[in-house]
């Protein structure tokens, strides 16, 4: 066996929409590294796509799960609870920054982005959401809609549900500030949707697919008060930044002020499908039994992984350490820059351990460089994912828990694969 001929089953069998980022196929894989079928070794800074910030194959993770396998796998948890479910509800209403929370679990990530929508529409008993340019929350209808991002995520399957609205999002180095992004949604207003019709506001605390750009307090401050005013919800989606990745446990604490819901996915069970919605009490309630819920929502065994993470995290002060890899991370680049001002690398960033940087020549984004970058680190031994509206940003997801030597290594490789573009 080999990555060609499984490639070439994977093309007979699957079909071309879901993409391959890699031609590779793995065989293991061991904290932030895997070993593909051919026995090569790679240093994985996609982690799954920020999943599993606890490392691949985290031993406490395994173990938890391994022990409720042992006792049941499946019971839906609306037809027979389980404690492990309440538990990890508990824990998340403790740890959001969010008085007095209730939560309920899905499987996805989309699906809890899905039903915030639904438990804000009913809340309030409106229908418009509005999200931001650059935004991703997902591939559903509803989710596709939210999404700010034409190719490749919503080209060809549209109608798309009504009443979403997309202003947006502050990058200033782009030329959008925060009183631009609120100036466009006090015209949205005037223009398209009454705020006494709007839902929910719903943004990342960090875009992700986006291209790494940090919400400004300023902006976040500005919503709630919007949102206070108007009656309306608003939403962090944290699919992509939560469990220690920007270097809190949830990148909502890095804000003055409170959503009313957050939505999780991801790295919340370091590897194993599980969603959740975190939100105020009486918004949470507001659906009437039977509405929410799913087959799948809660599995028992993604409760005990979650559990596990969150032991982890708190253990091995992975929080710190996220902040720790992205300023190693971000520093390298900067010297790097520094001492090569010709190469067509900027805007360097960092939250965390969401890791950025841009191609850009004569002041333009450059998505020309990405292919070829990738993969020469490939060919190095290096995992790496592009994102941005542009695609031209170069983006590191690196577990958590990785090791010094290997970021060393990373940087590397990433170094020489920089020089050589010269
Ligand atoms: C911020 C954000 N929201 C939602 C999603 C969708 O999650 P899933 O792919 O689990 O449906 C993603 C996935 O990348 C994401 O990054």
């Amino acid at each position: 066996m080999n990555n060609q001929s499984l490639m070439d089953r994977r093309n007979a069998a699957v079909p071309r929409g879901v993409a391959s980022a890699t031609p590779l196929f793995v065989k293991r894989a061991k904290n932030a590294e895997f070993w593909d079928v051919e026995d090569n070794r790679y240093i994985d800074f996609a982690a799954g796509i920020a999943v599993v910030n606890t490392g691949h194959n985290n031993r406490a993770v395994t173990q938890a799960v391994t022990e409720q396998i042992e006792k049941f796998s499946h019971t839906a948890f609306q037809v027979a609870g389980y404690e492990n479910y309440i538990e990890l509800a508990e824990r998340l209403n403790a740890i959001a920054p969010i008085d007095d929370a209730k939560t309920i679990l899905m499987t996805t990530g989309a699906e809890a982005l899905e039903n915030a929508v639904k438990i804000a529409r009913h809340y309030t008993k409106r229908s418009g959401v509005i999200a931001f340019h650059g935004g991703f929350h997902g591939r559903t209808l509803l989710t596709m809609g939210m999404t700010g991002k034409i190719a490749p995520y919503k080209e060809g399957f549209g109608p798309f549900p009504n009443d979403i609205y997309h202003i947006p999002f502050p990058v200033p180095y782009q030329g959008i500030d925060t009183a631009y992004s609120l100036q466009q949604l006090e015209k949205l207003f005037k223009t398209d949707i009454a705020p006494s019709s709007v839902a929910a506001i719903v943004l990342e605390p960090v875009q992700g697919e986006g291209g790494f750009y940090a919400a400004p307090n300023a902006l976040m401050e500005h919503l709630r008060a919007l949102c206070d005013e108007h009656g309306i919800v608003l939403i962090f989606d944290e699919v992509q930044t939560g469990f220690g990745r920007t270097g809190k446990t949830l990148a909502s604490e890095h804000f003055d002020v409170q959503p009313d819901l957050i939505t999780v996915a991801k790295a919340l069970a370091g590897g194993y499908p599980l969603s959740g919605i975190i939100g105020k009490r009486d918004i949470m309630d507001s659906p009437a039994p039977g509405g929410l819920g799913g087959t799948y929502g809660g599995s028992p065994v993604g409760c005990a992984a979650a559990l596990a993470v969150l032991d982890e995290l708190e253990s091995k002060c992975l929080n710190d350490r996220a902040e720790a890899v992205g300023s190693r991370l971000h520093q390298a680049f900067s010297e790097l820059k520094e001492l090569n001002p010709e190469l067509p690398i900027d805007h360097i960033r960092h939250k965390g351990a969401m890791i950025a940087f841009d191609f850009v020549v004569d002041g333009q984004p450059e998505p020309r460089h990405v292919p070829p970058f990738i993969k020469a680190c490939r060919s190095k031994g290096l995992i790496l994912l592009p994102c941005g509206q542009f695609g031209n940003a170069i983006r590191l997801l690196p577990p958590l828990t990785v090791e010094n030597h290997i970021v060393e290594e990373a940087i590397d490789i990433m170094r020489k694969a920089l020089l050589s573009l010269r």
